[in-house]
């Protein structure tokens, strides 16, 4: 998908404003407070993003800026201090089945099986849909990130990979409109950080929805995204920069790293962290 060339100076988009209809999730003058026995810590304030419809956008600042702050914000986790959340121009209110969220750690029930935990999420988003047709959703999505034959295992059972494919499944599963990743392959060995990148973009893909990810990996935060967005260092963190990632898409990272402009974007993202 083509992107618009921005960015983001005193937190303003440069005179471009997205159109309307094409805006997925608008955060507007966000603003967060934590009280402190120290005093209130504002963590978050003046924050302002666009993030378009099937857009994939990265997410990267230093440790403690806010990212999970604002992420679990977006889902409706965590009470805004100020300003506010919409999708497709409503403000949020409380978590809801139009956002789902991947966590570094999956957080399975431990004690049920892999189809079961997936199960639990599509059971409460489509209550009336038959007990066949709920299985058959679950399924598929287990399929899809490459669980066919663990459908059984209990969650307890299965290796950290396997675990985070589950949480993907049952993220996509209740087909939300936004999913919001937090650092959610920081845990897993290269190969199957690469391997779940990969399932993560082809669903992604073929789902048509608005992926937002928090990682701390520069490479990965490139390989994915159409927009990598740097937050500034807290506290009053904000958006300090918009990096558009013009490579075409679908992307191997052999194309992607044989490609001239990425160690431009690279260096980009590199000098933004270590100013
Ligand atoms: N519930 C909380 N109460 C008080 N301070 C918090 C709370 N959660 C996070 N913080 C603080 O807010 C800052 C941002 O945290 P976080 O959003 O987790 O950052 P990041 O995900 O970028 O590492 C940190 O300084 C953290 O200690
Ligand atoms: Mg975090």
């Amino acid at each position: 998908m083509e992107t618009e060339t921005i960015t983001i100076k005193d937190n303003h988009v440069n005179g471009i404003s997205f159109p309307s209809d094409r805006i997925m999730l608008d955060l507007k003058d966000l603003k967060k407070v934590y009280p402190t026995p120290k005093g209130d810590y504002v963590v978050l304030e003046h924050l302002n993003l666009q993030i378009l419809k099937e857009e994939f956008v990265t997410i990267i600042g230093h440790s403690g800026c806010g990212k999970t702050t604002m992420l679990s914000m977006i889902a409706g986790l965590n009470p805004i201090s100020g300003g506010d959340i919409a999708v497709l121009g409503n403000p949020i209110q409380g978590p809801g089945p139009d956002r789902g969220v991947i966590f570094q750690a999956p957080s399975l029930m431990p004690w049920m099986t892999a189809l079961q935990n997936v199960l639990l999420g599509v059971n409460r988003v489509f209550p009336h849909a038959s007990k066949a047709q709920r299985k058959d959703i679950a399924k598929y999505y287990l399929h899809k990130v490459g669980l066919d034959g663990a459908f059984d295992k209990k969650a307890n059972e299965l290796s950290q990979g396997m675990q985070q494919r589950v949480g993907i499944a049952r993220a996509f599963a209740i087909k939300p409109k936004v999913l919001l990743l937090d650092e959610p392959f920081g845990m897993l060995d290269s190969l199957t950080r690469g391997e779940l990148q990969d399932i993560l973009i082809e669903i992604w893909n073929k789902e048509k929805i608005t992926a937002v990810m928090i990682t701390h990996d520069v490479d990965e935060a490139i390989f994915l995204a159409d927009r990598v967005v740097m937050m500034t260092s807290g506290p009053r963190a904000k958006i300090g920069d918009v990096l558009p990632i013009k490579f075409e898409r679908p992307r191997t990272r052999k194309s992607v790293l044989e490609h001239e402009d990425y160690y431009k974007y690279r260096k980009h993202l590199i000098d933004f962290l270590e100013h």
